[in-house]
């Protein structure tokens, strides 16, 4: 066991986002091994009361500095790092001319395993400590992916890139070796395989991961929805209504669907544990799809904003009820950092919404970004919180990492206050330490 004594953020299970967090400013965390040996949150409290009931726990001590839970990410691409800030005109010839040339190059072993170990060290070193992200179509991508994670103890979701048309024959699933079965049903034979090999490994869980529709043959949406059938408790993610040109194009192919959206509750692939990244373009039917299936949107503000895609109606979300929360989507998205994440959509908040915009309160969006995005993923209760039986992820933040910083976040006469000069001001310098679950 051990102890952790400094001021404390966390969320109360089933409060309004809005009035989720709990912050204890002089509080303690003791974290130690559940009954399967993985670090767990044992206790949280103010130190004074807990400290009592936990003599012998060694304590260390942070003045000055926030432990909060570890952010979750619910959507990124590992291998779109090298290419995160590429100008297009939008989402389809950004795909074209940066993101696939780059993608190509994950056929490559090395390639990929240089390529996970930067992501993963990215992403931790920015406080991220579930990530859900797409590798490539090639098989390798995944096992280079898959093999880094479980070193480094992310807590890590992905799965094969599934495509099977529409894209340079160099990015697209490949038949196998001898021509003995076609480039669809290897993809899924692939995924399959993956599946077996790694889901429920350590922290590592698989997503079925058709790209896109409009790069899906009936055939591979079909079979990805047949997987989905048969394993349950694996994860599903995709991309939807990210772009006018995309939908229209979605729209062409699959004429019967209903919507875009649609399409993919059509071929079995909307349920919990679908998680459909953008989702910005939709209508109430579209809304209430998502929530009567218990899919989850990640928002992707950065990105959107970026690519000009448009914006994510947290209204109609929050009318309807449809499951978010927040996503990078490095590397269409701009950052790592949850900090420039939470505050693009906080613009997102007060622009993009159809008149009078919302004032998102820092303390949803911090939710959105730790127990709401677990929440989305199916894993309430074990990573996105502090709350005893959660897996010990933890941020340390320093708000006094820059001047500016020190100086703003010491006038802070509120939690809101204090939560959002660090969401506006803030980035990797804010964190100081990440504490990862570790497994005896
Ligand atoms: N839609 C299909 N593929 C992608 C991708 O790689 N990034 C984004 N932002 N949207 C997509
Ligand atoms: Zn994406």
């Amino acid at each position: 066991m051990k102890a952790y004594r400094s001021a404390l953020l966390y969320f109360k299970p089933g409060a309004q986002p809005s009035q989720s967090a709990v912050y204890e400013a002089d509080g303690l965390l003791v974290v130690g091994p559940d009954a399967g040996g993985r670090q767990v949150v044992q206790a949280i409290g103010p130190y004074h009361t807990l400290q009592p009931r936990y003599p012998q726990v060694p304590v260390s001590h942070w003045p000055g500095r926030l432990i909060a839970p570890g952010f979750v990410d619910l959507h990124s691409h590992y291998p779109q790092t090298n290419v995160i800030g590429s100008p297009a005109a939008g989402l389809l010839p950004w795909l074209e001319n940066y993101t696939f040339p780059e993608e190509k190059r994950f056929s490559a072993h090395e390639y990929s395993t240089q390529s996970a170990i930067f992501f993963i060290a990215e992403m931790l070193r920015n406080g991220v400590t579930t990530a859900l992200t797409f590798a490539t179509s090639h098989p390798t991508s995944v096992q280079a992916l898959f093999t880094q994670a479980r070193q480094s103890r992310l807590r890590l979701i992905t799965g094969l890139c599934l495509m099977d048309r529409h894209a340079p024959a160099d990015v697209l699933n490949r038949s196998a070796p001898g021509g003995q079965t076609d480039a669809t049903e290897q993809s899924l034979i692939d995924s399959e395989g993956l599946l077996q090999q790694w889901h429920g490994v350590d922290r590592l869980g698989y997503a079925i991961t058709p790209r896109f529709a409009p790069t899906s043959t009936d055939a591979q949406l079909r079979g990805a929805g047949e997987l989905a059938a048969k394993y349950p408790d694996v994860w599903i993610q995709s991309h939807v209504a990210e772009n006018r040109d995309e939908i229209q194009w979605a729209r062409a192919l699959f004429p019967a669907s209903r919507s875009y959206l649609a399409t993919y509750d059509d071929f079995g692939l909307m349920r919990q544990r679908a998680i459909y990244a953008h989702c910005i373009h939709f209508d109430d039917d579209d809304r209430a799809l998502m929530r009567d299936t218990g899919a989850a949107a990640a928002v992707c503000p950065t990105s959107n904003l970026f690519l000009g895609s448009g914006f994510f109606d947290y209204t109609g979300a929050d009318r309807v009820g449809v499951q978010y929360g927040l996503a990078s989507d490095v590397g269409g998205g701009t950052s790592f950092s949850p900090f420039h994440t939470m505050l693009a959509a906080y613009y997102v908040g007060r622009e993009g919404q159809t008149k009078p915009g919302l004032s998102l309160s820092p303390q949803h969006l911090w939710w959105q970004h730790t127990a709401g995005a677990a929440r989305a993923l199916g894993l309430d209760g074990v990573v996105g919180n502090l709350q005893p039986g959660c897996e010990a992820d933890f941020v340390v933040l320093n708000p006094q990492a820059t001047p500016l910083l020190a100086r703003r976040t010491a006038l802070a006469n509120s939690l809101d206050e204090l939560l959002f000069a660090m969401m506006v001001l803030g980035d990797d310098r804010l964190v100081e330490k990440v504490v990862i679950s570790q497994a005896l």
